[in-house]
């Protein structure tokens, strides 16, 4: 007998996030012109949006990029060659802005979180930024949520320490906006980046970069090299309710759509929502026999990071879980097959991680793990919602 295929896909990874059907639709339209009026609207209407989930009134504008070009555009339009800057370095994601930085000559420091899992200690930053009497420090890098380790940075904190001293703060939200409060205005954060993909719940295609006036006082002095991701003039398109070059436009409807239902629900009900379900995960892996990588204090609303039970390899959850219709995301770097990892930002609903950690369950036991209870996950998270 052929084996059969499962019905449905269960899309459990930090993005991208599966995808309502009121966006899909929204984008199942025909091309306009993208220098004309309904465009311009769209556009203008967007951007607002992204302003509201920033909670900024900085500059937002957008890129037809992954998450990765903005992290380029915030490099090449507040740096130029040869300046200082630290990055907080969490995990692949810090170590991808090390290489970015280091690729365009800026001399970078780092403050490591001294394990994977584990956040930095800001009195280290602290103590780098207090020895800098002449202010050579240019910017400090760092990830709201580090989507690899699933640790979720005390953005607050870190910027207050960053502000003290007066260098620029670059926030990478790509996997953490609207998953846990960044109100950009309020903590003075300087560059913050995010992606459609992610608790947008639109497809991979544009990402966001928001400048303050600070950053684009930098900008007027950046020597790096910039023509793609020249975020001067994306503004200067974006004033005339366009964007520089030929955008996706069809990200740009799902964007559009998605504004509206991120609306319809509020920004405390968003960050709620995504808080409970962490919760809930966290709950009930630890009741399916695993142990979590990252501790309760700094998890991240986004993504959370599993060691299986004894015996196991994340990768075998990993493939073993498709069985199952379930796609869950690897360990990366020096973490693949030591953990693997459930994605729960956007379009994910309850439900659906209980059906995953249930699934969890059958495979450990598929797999002879001792002591897997059938039903003790799902129990420990339906506990939890009601
Ligand atoms: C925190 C973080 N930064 C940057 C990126 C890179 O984004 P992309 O893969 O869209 O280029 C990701 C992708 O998952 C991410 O989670």
């Amino acid at each position: 007998m052929t084996e059969k295929k499962p019905l449905k896909q269960f899309l459990m990874i930090p993005g991208p996030t599966p995808i309502p059907v009121r966006i899909l639709a929204a984008m199942n339209r025909e091309m306009i012109g993208h220098r004309g009026p309904v465009f311009s609207r769209i556009l203008g209407e967007v951007l607002d949006g992204l302003k509201w989930c920033y909670q900024t009134k900085n500059d937002v504008m957008i890129f037809p990029c992954s998450g990765t070009g903005v992290m380029e555009a915030a490099v090449v339009n507040t740096l130029s060659a040869g300046d200082k800057v630290i990055v907080c370095n969490t995990g692949n994601f810090g170590e991808r802005f090390i290489k970015i930085l280091k690729a365009y000559g800026v001399v970078v420091d780092e403050v490591k979180a001294p394990a994977l899992g584990k956040t930095i200690n800001i009195a280290e930053l602290e103590t780098k930024l207090a020895a800098d009497k002449n202010k050579e420090i240019k910017a400090v890098f760092m990830q709201q949520n580090e989507t690899s380790t699933t640790v979720l940075n005390d953005v607050k904190k870190i910027a207050e320490v960053v502000r003290k001293h007066g260098a620029l703060i670059i926030v990478d939200a790509i996997s953490g906006l609207l998953t846990s409060p960044l109100p950009v205005d309020e903590w003075g954060l300087d560059v913050v980046l995010s992606g459609s993909q992610k608790a947008f719940m639109v497809p991979p295609g544009i990402a966001a970069i928001s400048m303050s006036e600070r950053a684009w006082k930098a900008c007027e002095t950046s020597k790096l090299p910039k023509y793609y991701w020249d975020c001067k003039q994306q503004k200067k398109f974006a004033d005339k309710g366009q964007t520089f070059t030929t955008p996706p436009e069809s990200i740009i409807f799902g964007m559009h759509e998605s504004i509206k239902m991120l609306k319809e629900e509020g920004l405390e009900n968003i960050f709620e929502r995504h808080a409970l379900v962490t919760k809930a995960v966290r709950a009930g892996v630890r009741a399916a026999g695993c142990q979590l990588l990252a501790d309760d204090a700094c998890a991240s609303h986004a993504v959370t990071a599993i060691i299986p039970p004894d015996g196991i390899d994340g990768e075998t959850v990993r493939s073993e879980m498709r069985k199952f219709g379930v796609e869950v995301a690897p360990g990366q770097g020096e973490l693949k097959g030591k953990i693997f990892r459930i994605g729960h930002l956007g379009y994910v609903d309850k439900l659906e991680l209980v059906a995953t950690i249930g699934a969890l369950e059958l495979l450990f036991t598929q797999l002879g793990a001792k002591g897997i209870e059938i039903g003790r996950g799902p129990k420990a998270m339906l506990e939890m919602f009601s």
